[in-house]
């Protein structure tokens, strides 16, 4: 089995916590792509979404689900979305494809957080994947710096724009044995809007799509 097979499995069996008649929370990336897919085929099921980027708000709108501006809802039962890594405190981290700000507020009106990886993304410890950080653009250098004082090995991602309008740090040689408090160090550096650790708000379930099919914990 492929990866890009079993991010479909996960993806797809995403779709037995969707419920009835509520908005759904929808994430970004390549898994997440999958779970639409699999939530166009109950569309007439669900009231809508609210989405993480722009890329995933194009998705659901061309299979003709709604999407709703979080500043509507008030109350979101789940939130479905990917990760770059998770370990088995269910912390992770996120920001491969640059939409860490949105995915944090939307997992943060949540009820449940739905995290869909491949087991390619099970780690015992978080850092080898490089750590994304949204960074307001004048900060970017002022940050960097601060990050190295605290072990890290920041790379600017050159042309990339979040949809914030804001750039992406990616530090690497970050060995993450305190989730908590390198998510909340990090995003006391000013000019950090956030950074791409979820372990204050880590997920609630996992469905992790393997050669033999999607298993969930
Ligand atoms: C997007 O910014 C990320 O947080 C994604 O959720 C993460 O990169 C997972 O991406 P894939 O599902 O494409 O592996």
């Amino acid at each position: 089995m492929t990866q890009d097979e079993m991010k479909k499995a996960a993806g797809w069996a995403a779709l037995d916590y969707v419920q009835k008649d509520t908005i759904v929370g929808v994430g970004t990336g390549s898994t997440v792509n999958h779970f639409i897919d699999a939530l166009a085929t109950m569309k007439n099921q669900i009231i809508g979404a609210v989405s993480s980027s722009e890329a995933s708000t194009e998705k659901l709108l061309a299979y003709g689900i709604e999407v709703f501006d979080l500043n509507s809802v008030d109350q979101l039962s789940i939130y479905v979305d990917g990760a770059d890594e998770i370990n088995g405190q269910n912390h992770m981290i996120k920001g491969g494809g640059a939409a860490l700000t949105r995915e944090k507020i939307v997992a943060a009106v949540a009820e449940k957080f739905i995290c869909i990886v491949d087991n390619t993304k099970q780690v015992d410890v978080l850092g080898e994947f490089p750590l994304p950080v949204e960074v307001i653009p004048m900060a970017r250098s002022y940050v960097a710096r601060e990050l190295v004082k605290q072990g890290g090995d920041p790379v600017y991602r050159e042309g990339v724009v979040t949809d914030n309008g804001n750039v992406i740090l990616d530090v690497h040689s970050m060995k993450i044995i305190n989730p908590l408090e390198m998510e909340r160090d990090i995003n006391a550096i000013a000019g950090v809007v956030t950074n791409g650790l979820f372990a204050a708000r880590g997920a609630d379930h996992v469905v992790i799509g393997t050669p033999e099919g999607a298993l969930k914990r």
